[in-house]
């Protein structure tokens, strides 16, 4: 299949995947179950923890088919669809291999519950010539971003699902940033992929939601631990997060468009020091970012010049809101070490090279030109 019909079948199931016959009195949009009780006497017990409401199965089915994947299932966040991957795929005295700088909510679920646990963690730092190093014969997963968050670090998909893959150990990615729509990793050897579906999949910046799609027999494996933990949508955020994934697509592009501009203006910015996007010809990993992604994404970094006092950066911004989430239309902005790193030493930052003057950008879907005038403006008016 060329670049042009995938796009065009990503576009469509957006759109049109997973949709069921209705009759004709319902329209074409699914109605909304908002039942908890049905009847029993069903061939098929229905219960929204068990995932198996019209609504449930509807938005499963279309993010099954964004990602490539034999089955999918919407958790009641994306931490929800981590901790179940994590409780049905290890126990205690298990190992598994985790990308160094994961997303804070991962690390704090590793650090205070799974360890203490008796669960068994390696970090490795995304070279896939170290990666056989930390297999050990109890490693059940090897877990990834890519781009990692804030740094932009790009990870070499197709390696790292075949190493996994050589030892018999289940490959999982968490595709938030990137979504479906700039990488399919499935089709790179993935074996498991989750997302906040709170941030790109919802896209409005209201909904707080999970998802994960892979292989059948994967699947059979962590269902039971997400009706057990209780991980389920009620029918209203699930059609709302229906409805977002039909402009999935148009989103995602016209935030990596926008992203792919402003990263370019704000390198040769002179209150800029540097600007980590993997759509910059100048990124360390760009060669391998364009052929892993078709597109480059709506999340960008960058440093400030020594002269920028930060703060008054940020509050001299107008358009461009300090937020922590990230993926809604509307761009944002934070800065890592007061916001989603806060919680790391001085010393892991400094190890990290997370300091003050890193800015994380959610590119939104705004005006190129109001957005570069925002932060044009607001980097002139904090140099010192
Ligand atoms: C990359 C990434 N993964 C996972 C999560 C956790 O998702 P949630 O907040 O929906 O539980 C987040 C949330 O910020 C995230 O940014």
């Amino acid at each position: 299949m060329n670049h042009d019909s995938k796009r065009a079948t990503l576009d469509t199931a957006c759109v049109h995947a997973g949709e069921q016959p209705l009759e004709a009195r319902f329209g074409l949009n699914t109605p909304v179950v908002t039942s908890s009780a049905f009847d029993y006497l069903d061939d098929q017990v229905r219960y929204p923890r068990y995932h198996n409401t019209l609504n449930h199965e509807v938005v499963a089915a279309k993010i099954a088919a964004l990602e490539g994947a034999e089955s999918a299932m919407v958790t009641a966040s994306g931490m929800g669809a981590i901790s179940a991957i994590f409780m049905s795929l290890m126990k205690p005295g298990d190992h598994a291999v985790l990308l160094d700088g994961l997303y804070g909510g991962t690390t704090d679920l590793v650090e205070g519950l799974l360890t203490p646990s008796g669960f068994r963690f390696s970090i490795w730092d995304g070279d896939p010539d170290q990666l056989e190093s930390l297999i050990t014969p109890q490693t059940r997963l090897v877990m990834i971003e890519s781009p990692t968050n804030p740094l932009m670090q790009v990870v070499d998909l197709e390696r790292t699902a075949a190493i996994a893959g050589e030892h018999d150990i289940v490959s999982v990615i968490d595709n938030t940033f990137a979504t479906p729509v700039a990488q399919r990793p499935i089709e790179s050897g993935f074996d498991l992929v989750m997302h906040s579906a709170t941030k790109y999949m919802g896209g409005h910046s209201d909904l707080l939601c999970g998802a994960l799609a892979g292989t059948e027999e994967l699947m059979t494996r962590i269902r039971p631990t997400i009706v057990r933990l209780g991980s389920s949508l009620n029918g209203q955020d699930l059609y709302l997060l229906e409805r977002s994934l039909k402009t999935l697509a148009l989103r995602v592009r016209q935030q990596s468009a926008n992203a792919l501009e402003l990263a370019g203006r704000l390198e040769g910015h002179a209150a800029v020091a540097e600007a980590l996007y993997p759509g910059l010809p100048s990124h360390r990993q760009h060669e391998l970012a364009r052929k892993q992604m078709q597109v480059f994404g709506g999340m960008l970094s960058f440093r400030l010049a020594s002269g920028v006092d930060p703060l008054l950066f940020l509050d001299r911004l107008e358009l461009v809101r300090p937020a922590i989430s990230l993926g809604g239309v509307e761009t944002t902005i934070s800065q890592p070490s007061r916001s989603s790193h806060a919680k790391l030493t001085g010393a892991e930052r400094e190890r990290l090279r997370i300091d003050d003057a890193l800015m994380r950008l959610s590119v939104g879907i705004e005006g190129t030109e109001d957005l570069w005038e925002d932060l044009d403006r607001a980097l002139s008016d904090s140099t010192r």
